[in-house]
Parts: C-alpha cells; structure tokens; sequence
C-alpha cells in the first residue's frame, strides 16, 4: 500500500484551496479527480491534447518528454501537463481557470459527475482533397483529430465507412473511444450517441442505457441471470465448471445471452441501434467477471483464494460477445479480491466512501456479504461468507422476496403485523422478514440473548403465547396459516448475520475505528433496501449506531458502473481504487472462529431498551 501525501490545488476563480490526499505515484490529474476538481482536457489523461497544465508551486516535478512537446517555452515557469506529473511528495499547484464547464448530472448517493464520457463524436468538415492536397482520406481525418486534440490511432474497420463518407462530400462524424477512432459516418450524426452499464448480479442482471451528450438515463431493463439452472449462488456454479471444463464455455454463454437479451431490450425500448452504442461499462463479483470472459473462476473457490484477474478489462466489443457497435468498448471495473468484486468497487465510487473525511461503513449483505469501511484516510474491505439464509436458503418456509413472501413483521401489543408482497396471502419468509421477525421476537422478549426460542409454558401471560408452537419436537413461531418461524431458521440466521458481523467487526478493527466512530453505516444492493435499518441493528447486523444513521441506498453498484460510464475522471478513480483499498481475507483471521462464535449472540438487552 503506498503511503498517501497531501496535494493542495489552487484556483485563480476559488476562495480556497482544494486539498487532496492520494497515494504516491498517482497523477497530478487524477488526484484533482479524486477531490472532485476538474481540470481541462480533451484526451482524458492520455498526455495528447496538451490541455491539462498546471503551475506546480511547490514540490518535485520533473518535466517529461510530454511536456517538452507541449509546454516547451514554459517549462521554467513550473507548468506541467497535470496527467504526465505523478506526485513523489507534498506539492502546491496553481490550476488555470475551465475554459468550458463540462454539464453535471446528479448520480449515486447525491454525487456531482461532471459529464465526460470516454466516448466522443466529432462533427468534422476536412479539407477538400485537391491536386496540391494529395494526402490520403485517412490522412487527412487523422490531421484533423490532431488539431483538435486528439491522437492519431484507429481502428482499421473505420476504413469503409471513411471511403463512403467521403464519397459524399467532406462532412463527417468521427467516434473515438478511448484514444482510438472506431467510426466514421457520413454528415452530421453527433446527436446519436449512447452507452450502457451492466450489474451482473449471480442472480439478477440489470442494464442501464445512457444518452452520453445528456447524461440522461433512457432505458432501465432487468432479468434472471441464464446461468440459474447452473446452481443458485457462486459456489455452485464454480463447483460445476470444476467437473466440466464445457461447462465454462456454458456459463459464459448464459450469461452473455442474458446481457444480450437485456441490451436488446433497452434498444428497443429507447429506439435506439445497435451501432449508436459505443460502450459498456461491467459491474459485477469476480465469478461472474471471470465467467464472462470464460475465465475458470475455480482459484477463487479453493485456498488461497486467488482470482485468475483482479484488473480492470478492456475489450472490443465483438470480442468480448456484446452485441453493440462491434468496434465499441466494453470495460470491466477492477476487483479488489477475489470476494470483493468489482460491485463493492463501484459501491465505494457511487458512494465516495474513499474520498469523504467522514468514516463510514458499507455493507453488501447477500450470501457474500461484502464490506468496505473507511474514509480518504484509508479503506478496508473484506466479505463474509453469509450462506443462503438471507436469500431465503435452508429456512423452513424461505423464499426469495416475491409475491407472497413475508418481507416485514410488526408484533405491537400482541398483534402479528405482516407485509406481504403482493398483497396476498403469506407463503413464506424472505431475508428482509426474517431479519425483521427475529428483531422483533427479540424486542417482545420471546428470544433471548443467545437465540434461544421461548416455548409457551415459560410465558403463559404473554400475549403472543399462544403463536408459540412445536412441530415435529422443533420450537416454533406461526406467523400465518402454514408459516412459522423454527428455532433452526432461528440458529440459520445467526450464522449468517455473525459471519457478516464478524467481517465488519474485522474491517473496523483494523481501521481502528468503534461504533462511535462511523458517521453512517450504508446498506447497499437491492436486498439492503428492503432491510429495516432498526432490525439490523437490533439482531446486531450492523454495528450499534443510531438507526437514523443506517441508510439503504439501493443498487450502488448499477450507479458507479454508471458514473464510470459518463466520466472518464470517474473511471480513473475507480480504477486506481484496488491500489487504494486494503483488502483482508477473513478466513486469513487467527482469531477467526472465535469472532465468530462470539458474534453468533443478539445484543444484549440494555441496548434493546434504547431502541424505545
Ligand atoms: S494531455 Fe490531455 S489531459 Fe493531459
């Protein structure tokens, strides 16, 4: 991990400075990023357009063979080209004033990103070809991308679209990607340009269209991911491309059918042509990522648990199996390990975890709970392995939270209370109803601290007593007709929530930090939006912070992919954040087993009282 200094930015146009702390190594430009200031360029960093110069003021700046093309007559004056410059120690820097202040759109967990995607059109008039002008088509579209800043790679399929444009005349739309020309089209058709994100989530995949020249979303679909019949979590279907080595080429057929089907409809949806998407951005654990490229993900399943590619990917589209424009880019955001996915890379830009002062806690709870805690200080990530119970998995009546699944329970004054999606009758119990019924038998004084279940004769007078039952010599609470609660769905769901407690309790251990400590404590993913942020806290899910200090904030992952694909400031960001963030293996943890035992328990009592 490389130790952090301190780089204080100074605007002419700003009251005060902007100071950002990143580690060594990291660019002049990108470390502005990371505090959120923007500073001009047209060639996202690459060391081409020459725009992005700063003065240094104070701290070592060699000049670069980059800056001496570019800057030549003002070397000595201190400026550098800010995304050649790599910070070595402490620096002051003068940033000129925005020629051009690129449009904001508001995403994540209330975050500005300034709209600048990787994906640029260029409506261009060449100069007629003449006979004193004999330069090539190619030639002389290259020239003209130089001049307005941009570098002179290509991709050779532009060729036929180059000669038939020309043809026409001299108008034409340039698309470039990255660093490369990928299209060229005749006339005017800079209004048309699109992207779309991707959480492919084990078992919901979600695609996002983008319009990148608005920043707006115009097209949201979702659906099953096809690699279900393969197993239901990642655990099963490593262990199946174990038996099989087909069986890899299987899975990533599943699931490129499943993102394929998705883009299909997000097209039709928003009107959209295949050639008018020029990027994808992918969010996801490491199994699927490793899946979707036919990667054998079986090193992750077995110790030392180590991912074949934890770096972020990326690929022409028509390699990779995506069907948009077949020259465009499909990018994969970096893992920090092989259980801290590329999702929990996108939580933290979507939240700004590591750029807030502020220490806060963030915790993906499924059957990988992943869990990042921190600030721009320092970071610490790890997961736990949680098992299927908040997934409905090895519950008596589990289900997962569709229609007629109990998603959340009151018991007042000796009345069952339940919410039922859809409406209906109750047919079982999702992860968001179990955490709530168990808080709640808990804070009516039916469970004790050890999760003992109490049975009718010990609480005659209560007046829940009599949903007390026994089925097959097993204790149990009827919470409808044909629906109880057991004391093994009971111990099923201490397991799962000690694994994740025991996984932050480690996070915050190493990071020095207490419950006093965290300013807030955010549920992410699509099952932490329907966690009831009191019974997480009451069954000791969550460390003991005031409930109004536990946030669900919805699919984060779904928003960074999304940040990272309207900013490239974003994405270079999220990929330096491996690099950032200290990953710890859990069961690399000594005292692992006995943190977990320890974290099996509900709290105790007295902090019941608190809740009220
Ligand atoms: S040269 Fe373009 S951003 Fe630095």
């Amino acid at each position: 991990m490389n130790p952090k200094v301190e780089v204080v930015y100074r605007r002419a146009e700003a009251e005060e400075d902007t100071t950002a702390r990143v580690p060594i190594g990291t660019s002049l430009f990108n470390a502005a990023h990371w505090a959120g200031l923007p500073i001009e360029s047209t060639c996202g960093g690459r060391g081409t357009c020459g725009k992005c110069f700063v003065r240094v003021v104070a701290g070592e700046a060699e000049a670069t063979p980059a800056d001496h093309r570019h800057l030549a007559d003002r070397l000595a004056g201190g400026w550098r080209l800010s995304c050649q410059c790599e910070v070595q120690g402490p620096m002051l820097v003068e940033v000129p004033e925005l020629m051009h202040m690129p449009k904001a759109a508001t995403m994540g967990v209330g975050r500005f990103v300034l709209l600048e995607p990787n994906v640029v059109k260029l409506h261009l008039r060449l100069e007629e070809p003449s006979l004193q002008d004999q330069r090539s088509h190619l030639g002389r579209l290259l020239d003209a991308l130089e001049d307005a800043g941009y570098a002179r790679a290509f991709d050779p399929g532009v060729l036929p679209g180059l000669a038939l444009a020309m043809r026409d005349g001299t108008e034409l739309t340039a698309t470039i990607v990255g660093d490369r020309l990928i299209d060229v089209e005749a006339g005017d058709t800079s209004e048309r340009l699109f992207g779309v994100s991707f959480d492919i989530g084990t078992t919901t995949c979600v695609a996002t269209l983008v319009d990148l020249r608005t920043g707006a979303t115009v097209a949201v679909a979702s659906e099953l991911n096809r690699q279900a019949p393969f197993g239901a979590d990642v655990i099963a279907r490593m262990a199946r491309t174990m038996q099989e080595l087909d069986e890899v080429r299987a899975l990533r057929e599943a699931v490129l059918a499943t993102a394929n089907a998705l883009l299909n409809q997000v097209r039709d949806e928003a009107g959209v042509a295949r050639d008018e998407i020029y990027e994808a951005v992918v969010v996801g654990n490491a199994t699927m990522l490793h899946l979707l490229v036919g990667a054998f993900p079986e090193s992750i399943a077995l110790a030392p648990y180590v991912a074949t590619f934890t770096e972020p990917l990326d690929l022409r589209a028509d390699d990779a199996g995506f069907e948009l424009h077949p020259r465009g880019r499909v990018c994969l955001f970096p893992s920090i390990g092989a259980y801290v996915g590329a999702d929990i890379v996108a939580d933290i830009v979507a939240t700004g975890l590591a750029r807030d002062p502020k220490v806060r806690l963030l915790v993906d709870v499924g059957t990988n709970g992943e869990i990042a805690c921190g600030s721009l200080d320092r970071v610490v990530a790890t997961a736990a392995p949680a098992g299927p119970a908040f997934e409905g998995g090895e519950i008596v009546h589990g289900m997962r939270a569709i229609e007629g699944a109990i998603e959340g329970v009151t018991l007042t004054r000796g009345v069952v209370e339940l919410q039922v999606i859809g409406g209906g009758a109750a047919r079982g119990i999702c992860g968001s109803g179990l955490i709530d019924i168990v808080a709640q038998l808990r804070l009516v004084g039916l469970l004790d601290e050890g999760g003992k279940m109490a049975a009718t004769a010990d609480v005659p007078a209560h007046p829940l007593a009599a949903r007390l039952v026994e089925i097959d010599g097993v204790k149990a609470f009827a919470l409808a007709e044909g629906v109880v609660l057991t004391q093994q769905d009971v111990r099923a769901l201490q397991f799962a929530k000690g694994a994740i407690a025991t996984g932050i309790e480690t996070a915050m251990r190493a990071l020095g930090a207490g419950p006093e400590d965290l300013a807030e404590v955010l549920l992410a993913g699509s099952f932490g939006s329907y966690i009831n942020p009191e019974s997480a806290r009451v069954i000791g899910l969550v460390p003991n912070v005031p409930t109004a200090q536990i946030k669900a904030v919805g699919n984060t992952a779904s928003e960074g992919a999304k940040m990272a694909l309207l900013s490239f400031r974003e994405r270079e960001v999220a990929w330096e954040l491996p690099g950032v963030v200290e990953y710890i293996e859990l069961s690399g943890q000594e005292d692992f087993n006995d943190r977990f035992i320890g974290n099996l328990g509900f709290p105790a009592g007295a902090m019941l009282q608190e809740t009220g």
